[in-house]
């Protein structure tokens, strides 16, 4: 415990210094800036945070719209996932890639098409899904977090029988839902202080691949291995009860909320399946479930480390 409070105060003094300070306090300028008692006072703040959350299982979503914001996001999102390790977390990040899946599907001239939030996947969709996600968008998040150190390793569910899928609907196509989440991969992995990145393709017992959504995956494997905290990462700064007015955000959720922000058709297309997969691991026992921003730089940290409440917490 007592190098882990050590190591979050080496991280605290080099966002200090990308902030431009240097190590006397000094920022660019020559101005002394450093408040010690402020820098001290965060690191204080963090403490009963790294205690509750020490050896615990914690899954972050990283949603596709949140890792191509920004040049800087995904710098920032690894740097952030690399630290909760070090810290004594188990993190497991399970991430999407709609917009990827989006622009590539555009390159070859192909219409994507949704229904009520989940892409509607015939053969070619399903082929071009899995090569982004498991080709692309997984290797680069893998990449991003092992500059931190040897951590990461990239999986898709299809792998040692992860993520069992049964087809949803003859309409959606090569869309499944989860019949079981085996957590052994999962299990034997965080046994070997290894960082999971989980690309969200099923398989069927006759070997067929299933594009499942990574939010409704997410939430089952928060579920399967048990896990203390799920945090999904978006590109809105959470739920909004209008989702057309920022100002509207609902920084606390139930399922009758969700009933009627439904029924009055204020929650669509990707944060359906989000909202849905939060409320059924918080009644499943995952004793935390937010939603957040992740285009803002450092949102995992602010919200594992810090009082200020940041983006929806889902709560049963
Ligand atoms: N009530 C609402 N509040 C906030 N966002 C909403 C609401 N209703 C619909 N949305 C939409 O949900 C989107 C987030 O879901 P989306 O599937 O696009 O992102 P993601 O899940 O983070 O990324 P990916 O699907 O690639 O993993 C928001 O950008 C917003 O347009
Ligand atoms: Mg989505």
């Amino acid at each position: 415990m007592l190098y882990c409070y050590a190591y979050l105060c080496i991280v605290f003094g080099v966002l200090g210094e990308e902030q431009g300070l240097d190590e006397q306090g000094l920022d660019e300028q020559g101005m002394p800036l450093a408040d010690a008692g402020a820098k001290a006072a965060v690191l204080v703040e963090a403490l009963p945070y790294i205690r509750r959350f020490w050896g615990k299982v914690v899954v972050v979503k990283y949603g596709g719209s949140a890792i191509g914001h920004e040049s800087e996001a995904l710098a920032s999102f690894a740097q952030d996932v690399a630290l909760l390790r070090a810290l004594g977390m188990v993190p497991i990040v399970v991430h999407g890639g709609g917009p990827q899946i989006g622009a590539m599907m555009a390159r070859l001239g192909k219409v994507p098409e949704f229904k009520e939030g989940l892409r509607v996947t015939d053969a070619e969709t399903l082929d071009i899904a899995r090569m982004v996600l498991v080709g692309k968008v997984n290797r680069e998040i893998v990449t991003a977090i092992n500059v931190h150190g040897s951590l990461a390793v990239g999986v898709s569910g299809e792998d040692a029988g992860m993520i069992q899928a049964i087809p949803r609907d003859p309409a959606l196509g090569f869309v499944g839902d989860i019949a079981r989440v085996g957590p052994e991969l999962l299990s034997r992995l965080l046994a070997q202080d290894l960082v999971p990145v989980v690309a969200t393709i099923g398989v069927d017992e006759a070997g067929q691949a299933y594009n499942i959504n990574a939010d409704i995956a997410a939430g089952a494997i928060a579920k399967a291995l048990s896990a203390e905290k799920l945090v999904f990462l978006t590109d809105v700064e959470g739920v909004r009860a209008d989702p057309a007015d920022p100002e509207s955000l609902v920084s606390s959720l139930t399922a009758a909320d969700l009933d009627y922000l439904l029924g009055r058709g204020s929650i669509t297309g990707g944060m359906v399946p989000k909202v849905a997969s939060a409320l059924d691991a918080v009644a499943s026992g995952v004793a935390q479930v937010h939603i957040l921003d992740g285009r803002v730089p450092h949102a995992l940290l602010l919200e594992f480390f810090t009082r200020s409440g940041v983006g929806t917490m889902v709560v049963a």
